[in-house]
């Protein structure tokens, strides 16, 4: 594998597959023009989340993490009338550029943001109806925090992703003894180790690189 061949199938595969997108073009724009990292989920995998809530015909999706809400709005795409993504931001200036590039994608009323520390919002979350989708794409650190919360607040059956748990890499580095590569081993221990999940992993080499993602379900 070398770099310039992985973007050049990568390109490829976003204009056959995806192509241009107005609503997700121009909230990747603003979030960058706001000067907001360069991490939100690359085309084919915001496409990945859209199809995967579709085919379970999920009504009710979780993101924590929602940044510039580039996979809230895939996300959101991918429900019936009626459906709703709760988005969880620590970040009040991301939440704000969020909303605004969600309500010009059309989906707004199916959106709801809260603004604050995941830790803190899950828990006000527990007496709503279940989840079926779980997307956790926020600080590392946390992942074992995240994946609790998705296995109490999803329904049985309920599918959890987990973004960025290869990281180039270093997830498999013995050197690499950084909190946030930490908290993906002890993520995907969890997912291993827990009866609550069913597991597996995916390395993924897109337009973000050399990364991938957890699928779990949830017994
Ligand atoms: C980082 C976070 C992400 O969710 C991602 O997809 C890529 C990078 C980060 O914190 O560096
Ligand atoms: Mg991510």
């Amino acid at each position: 594998v070398t770099p310039e061949g992985a973007r050049a199938v990568d390109r490829y595969l976003v204009e056959t597959l995806i192509g241009a997108d107005a609503a997700l073009d121009v909230a990747v724009a603003d979030q960058r023009a706001a000067g907001l990292p360069d991490i939100e989920v690359a085309p084919t995998g915001g496409k990945l989340l859209h199809l995967l809530a579709r085919a379970i015909g999920a009504r009710r999706v979780l993101e924590i993490g929602t940044l510039g809400g580039y996979s809230t709005i895939w996300l959101a795409r991918a429900l019936p009338t009626g459906g709703r993504v709760v988005t969880i931001e620590a970040e009040p200036r991301n939440a704000d550029i969020a909303r605004a590039s969600i309500d010009r994608a059309g989906i707004g009323d199916r959106v709801e943001i809260r603004v604050g520390r995941a830790a803190d919002v899950l828990p006000d979350l527990a007496g709503d109806e279940p989840f079926d989708f779980v997307f956790i794409d926020a600080d590392k650190e946390s992942n074992t925090v995240y994946l609790d919360w998705a296995a109490r607040l999803g329904r049985p059956g309920a599918l959890v992703i987990v973004d960025n748990v290869v990281r180039s890499g270093r997830v498999t580095d013995p050197a690499d003894d950084s909190a946030q590569v930490a908290g993906i081993r002890a993520g995907l221990a969890m997912l291993a180790d827990d009866p609550r999940f069913e597991a597996t992993a995916l390395q993924t080499l897109d337009a973000k690189g050399w990364d991938g993602i957890a699928l779990a379900v949830l017994v």
